[in-house]
């Protein structure tokens, strides 16, 4: 089986390149699912019901989130009724669900969406923790894990710990795709961030001046997403029968 993971889709420049990119790429690499980071869809911070609505109709079957999940506060209104998971190391009284598990043709599979701690800022649970409570649920043939984490240390240390006990760890959040997709020792496929899809020549999606500003003068500003320019698409391809993880990288 052949999945598809498209990193973080950011503002309205990850919605276009979804849209010029995602046909071609299905084109050539035929994946049978398709799933994607999208906490940042919607203007850099969290996601609306018609970015998710367009999500679907393009062919992706599954969204995950990350640190700005809830940024758009109409979420809650309909991520309980979607394909949208969040962070499963949110407080259980958090609205939506940590994990989903898809049937495709014969096979079951489960994508788990976590969050890590370190330079992360929110008081999430550990996940290390989480991700043994919820193996001891999940009984699928293939098991995905959308790790969305600033540390490589602890992206790196959390694939170890899962290693063999999953089919493959993706990292997300940095927005810069690493260069280590690899199988681990163990089994498990493995790349420490998809990167993302989005603006080329923005900072990480967002514009340029802004950015340099706060580098400058360390004053924050509000973040605004670039909506002009070049774009680029990024995410890994995972076959489950060739037990291989490979980078997918387009920019315009
Ligand atoms: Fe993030």
């Amino acid at each position: 089986m052949r999945i598809l993971c498209i990193g973080d889709i950011y503002g309205t420049l990850g919605m276009q390149a979804l849209r010029d990119y995602l046909p071609k790429v299905k084109q050539t690499y035929k994946p049978h699912l398709i799933i994607t980071n999208g906490e940042n869809a919607h203007k850099g911070h969290g996601i609306t019901f018609s970015e998710y609505k367009e999500m679907m109709s393009l062919g992706i079957a599954l969204v995950t989130l990350g640190n700005h999940a809830f940024r758009y506060d109409k979420i809650r209104e309909f991520i309980d009724k979607s394909n949208i998971i969040r962070p499963a190391n949110y407080d259980i009284s958090v609205p939506g669900k940590g994990y989903q598990t898809i049937r495709f043709n014969e096979k079951t599979v489960t994508v788990i969406n976590l969050m890590g701690r370190i330079f992360m800022g929110d008081p999430l649970d550990n996940p290390f923790k989480v991700i043994d409570e919820i193996l001891e649920k999940v009984n699928s043939d293939i098991v995905l894990i959308d790790f969305h984490g600033e540390a490589t240390s602890e992206k790196i240390a959390f694939a170890h710990y899962v290693d063999g006990k999953v089919t493959a760890v993706f990292g997300t959040h940095t927005h810069v795709q690493t260069n280590d997709a690899m199988t681990l020792p163990k089994g498990t496929l493995y790349i420490t961030d998809l990167g993302m899809t989005g603006p080329l020549h923005g900072i990480l999606g967002a514009q340029v001046e802004s950015q340099i500003n706060k580098f400058f003068t360390g004053m924050r500003g509000p973040v605004k997403e670039l909506t002009e320019g070049k774009k680029q698409f990024n995410g890994v391809l995972i076959d489950t029968d060739l037990k291989k993880i490979d980078t997918i990288s387009i920019r315009e």
